[in-house]
């Protein structure tokens, strides 16, 4: 082969792969969701304080208290994504991973300064972002979780960037629909869950839209 030819297949490999101007425009508008969710994500506080709690980033000091609390079959059982049985190194994978995520902004709950759950927010581009959470069973009961979740929802809508919220709980996870609609999130509708031990179950879709003041 000539040299010419050479160079003209090398220039040709190396030339990038043009995209028409609707795939150019289909990537550039995903870029931006990604960056608008990533800027949701930023805006919330790396701190939040209610009457009874602090909700603070996942520390590796909440291990212990983290792998005795959620290695927990009736807690496992309605989340889509708990490991179950709980193990230190999923504690570990879990503050060292998963809550550093950008698309994820995990509150370890505590209380007098002891982890005593997990509450959430996954930021997902061209969707509101989806609350989640988790208490240590010997702490139900008490409004814990309605008051962290709270806290939560009001530090989302203050960023002034996130219009509305999503949730969703299992159909017979009363406790957890209760929790939302007490904080102004209304059923939008229904369907089978398709991730982890939910998977197949029915679930309630919630919204909740931010206060006109925000
Ligand atoms: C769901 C969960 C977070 C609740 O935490 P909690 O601190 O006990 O909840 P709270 O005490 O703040 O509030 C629960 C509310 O539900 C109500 N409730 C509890 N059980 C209920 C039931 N079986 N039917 C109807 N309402 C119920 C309570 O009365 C309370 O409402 P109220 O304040 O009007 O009285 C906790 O049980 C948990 O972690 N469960 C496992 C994980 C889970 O389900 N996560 C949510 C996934 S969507």
């Amino acid at each position: 082969m000539k040299a010419k030819d050479e160079d003209e297949i090398i220039a040709k490999s190396r030339r990038p792969t043009l995209a028409g101007p609707t795939a150019q425009a289909r990537q550039l508008a995903e870029a931006t969701a990604r960056l608008k969710a990533r800027r949701q994500r930023d805006a919330l506080p790396l701190r939040i304080v209610t009457p009874r709690l602090v909700l603070r980033g996942p520390i590796r000091g909440d291990v212990p208290d983290l792998v005795r609390l959620a290695d927990n079959a009736a807690i496992a059982s309605r989340l889509a994504r708990l490991p179950h049985p709980y193990r230190t190194a999923d504690a570990i994978q879990f503050i060292d991973v998963i809550a550093q995520q950008p698309d994820h902004r995990a509150y370890a709950v505590t209380l007098d300064d002891r982890f005593i759950g997990v509450a959430s927010l996954m930021f997902h581009a061209n969707k509101p972002p989806e609350i989640g959470y988790w208490l240590g069973e010997p702490f139900w009961g008490r409004g814990l979780m309605s008051e962290a979740a709270k806290g939560l929802v009001d530090a989302a809508f203050a960023t002034g960037l996130i219009p509305r919220l999503h949730g969703r709980a299992l159909k017979t996870n009363l406790a957890s629909q209760r929790i939302m609609q007490k904080l102004g999130f209304t059923i939008t509708g229904e369907g089978i869950d398709d991730v982890g031990p939910v998977k197949g179950r029915e679930v309630v879709f919630l919204d909740c839209e931010a206060p006109r003041w925000t």
